[in-house]
């Protein structure tokens, strides 16, 4: 028998209507459009309104969009992970309610949270309950509601950052295609550049932390920005160099959506033309597990099967990482 690769076999996604445009952010906080543009590339963002609405509401409407286009029954799901820097509650795993309420009824769940490198690190999880034999549906979900956590007088974080949702199913695949390397990091000296202090166990939330505004993200953007530029590259090249694949082999390079100056810095060293690099920052932001599943979505139809894929992260931690993957289908 081949060996069994762990194959991405469907996506689909969500956004609120909610947008957040550059113009509405002038009139909150002292920033504007074109500072905006030239330096994050971003022009809006999607907020979720509607109280008690978190983040597996996000979750809930991109794995119904997935389970209506590739037209599965939910109960042959048997494991959906939710990858999220903002869940629901506490304690109570978003994943869960996220299956139940989809329907997946005979899988078990479970939250996995690695900042902006959720869905990366999420890639590598599904892929190997896949390829141990035992799984044969692994649906990933990358979502946050980034809106819950940012203060919108900040202007330093409130411009980046936007909430939405996409999702993956991971199946078998023994003709090779689906997820072939990857190189995961870490690094927990950057943890005070990009965090939310307060609400968390090391520091439970008080009213002076409230009057603070310290329960909001907090993030060191410059210092956040040089490392995010120099390991997502150096991983990305790592990955190509160890699978004796040059810029001419990638078709796609499917890079979270941070900065599009830090992801034309990773593209640049890669030497892969523009047009190879997807791009969706500017209708978006920053959602953190959800930019790369919404790129997988935003370019579907011109993916090709057999397509060479690296994707690259970096997020708060430091998290960071490459994954070179074949694509499975032609849609
Ligand atoms: O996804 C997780 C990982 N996160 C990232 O990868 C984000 C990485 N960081 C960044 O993308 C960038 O650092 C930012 C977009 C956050 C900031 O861009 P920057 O070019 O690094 O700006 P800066 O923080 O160095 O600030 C430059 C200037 C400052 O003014 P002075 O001190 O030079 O007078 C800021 O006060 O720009 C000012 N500034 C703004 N001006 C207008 C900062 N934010 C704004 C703003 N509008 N929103």
């Amino acid at each position: 028998m081949s060996k069994i690769t762990a194959a991405i076999t469907a996506v689909g996604a969500y956004v609120p209507d909610y947008v957040l445009t550059n113009q509405i952010l002038e009139t909150m906080v002292d920033t504007n459009d074109e500072w905006i543009t030239t330096r994050t590339g971003i022009k809006e963002r999607r907020i979720l309104k509607g109280e008690g609405k978190g983040t597996s509401f996000l979750a809930i409407q991109a794995a119904k969009d997935l389970i209506a286009k590739k037209g599965i029954d939910p109960k042959d799901i048997e494991l959906v992970i939710v990858a999220t820097a903002t869940p629901d509650m506490k304690a109570a795993s978003t994943s869960a309610f996220t299956a139940t309420q989809i329907g997946a009824v005979n899988a078990f769940s479970f939250d996995l949270e690695a900042a902006c490198s959720s869905f990366l690190y999420g890639m590598s999880t599904a892929a190997k309950y896949i390829e141990s034999g035992r799984y044969k549906n692994v649906l990933l979900i990358g979502a946050d509601k980034n809106s819950s956590m940012i203060n919108y007088e900040d202007r330093a974080t409130c411009i980046i950052f936007g909430d939405g949702a996409g999702a993956v199913l991971f199946e078998p695949n023994e003709e090779g295609y689906g997820l072939q390397d990857e190189y995961l990091r870490s690094d927990g000296s950057g943890r005070e550049f990009l965090q939310a202090k307060y609400g968390g166990s090391s520091y439970p939330t008080t009213v002076e932390a409230l009057e603070n505004k310290e329960q909001y993200v907090f993030q060191d953007g410059r210092t956040v920005f040089k490392n995010a530029v120099s390991n997502m590259a150096d991983v990305a090249v790592k990955i190509l160099e160890r699978n004796n694949l040059t810029n001419n082999d990638i078709s796609w390079l499917v890079a979270h959506q941070a900065n599009k100056r830090i992801i034309d810095a990773t593209a640049s060293r890669m030497e892969l033309d523009e047009d190879k690099v997807m791009m969706n920052i500017h209708k978006y932001g920053n959602t953190t597990s959800a930019t790369l599943p919404l790129l997988l979505n935003d370019y579907e139809s011109k993916l090709k099967k057999g397509d060479k894929l690296i994707f690259a992260a970096f997020g708060g931690g430091f998290t960071w990482g490459a994954i070179y993957l074949n694509w499975a289908y032609n849609s």
